[in-house]
């Protein structure tokens, strides 16, 4: 079985969801906003558009709208991603290239040893959290992403290979 740095990094990222409370410096955001940035798309259109919340204000204001709000309050800081309606062409692929972009920001941050989790529940009142976040409805919010520096490690497991290969 081939093993590669991709390989490996994309094997060993596990969901983070408990954090030291340290903060995350400006760069490592950027850095992680531009592995976002470089996700594909159809036909390019890059529908994905972000709003970051680093203050503890703002994490105290969105933490009520999901089922996970001690992520929200203790991680350093959440990217919310949004779907820019203006710039979409079909729902589907464009929300596949949204979840693309999500996955390359959950690397880029395990690649740089910060913890992230992928946040889909608080979609439930994703006009309140957009809202809350100012911005306009030219724009829907498809996830949020809670990142901060670890304070575990925890363990996952997958389906095995084989039961995922459909018969003919
Ligand atoms: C679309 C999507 C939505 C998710 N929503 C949540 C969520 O709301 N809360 C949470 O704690 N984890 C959430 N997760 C993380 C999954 O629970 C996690 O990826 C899965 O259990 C596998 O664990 P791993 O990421 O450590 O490999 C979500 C993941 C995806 C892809």
């Amino acid at each position: 079985m081939s093993d590669n740095e991709i390989i490996r990094a994309i094997k060993a990222r596990r969901s983070i969801r408990k954090y030291s409370g340290e903060s995350i410096s400006p760069g490592a955001i950027e850095d992680i906003l531009e592995a976002g940035r470089w996700a594909p798309s159809g036909l390019d259109n890059q529908p994905w558009r972000f709003s970051v919340i680093t203050d503890a204000r703002s994490k105290e204001q969105l933490a009520p709208l999901t089922a996970y709000s001690r992520i929200v309050k203790e991680c350093a800081a959440c990217i919310a991603v949004f779907y820019h309606l203006p710039d979409g062409y079909d729902r589907d692929k464009d929300a596949m290239a949204i979840g693309a972009c999500v996955q390359n920001m959950l690397l880029a941050a395990a690649s740089l040893g910060l913890g992230a989790v992928w946040l889909g529940e608080i979609l439930k009142r994703k006009a309140e959290a957009r809202d809350l976040l100012g911005v306009d409805d030219s724009c829907e919010l498809m996830a949020v992403i809670a990142i901060g520096h670890p304070a575990e490690s925890p363990r996952s497991s997958r389906k095995r290979l084989s039961s995922l290969i459909l018969k003919q």
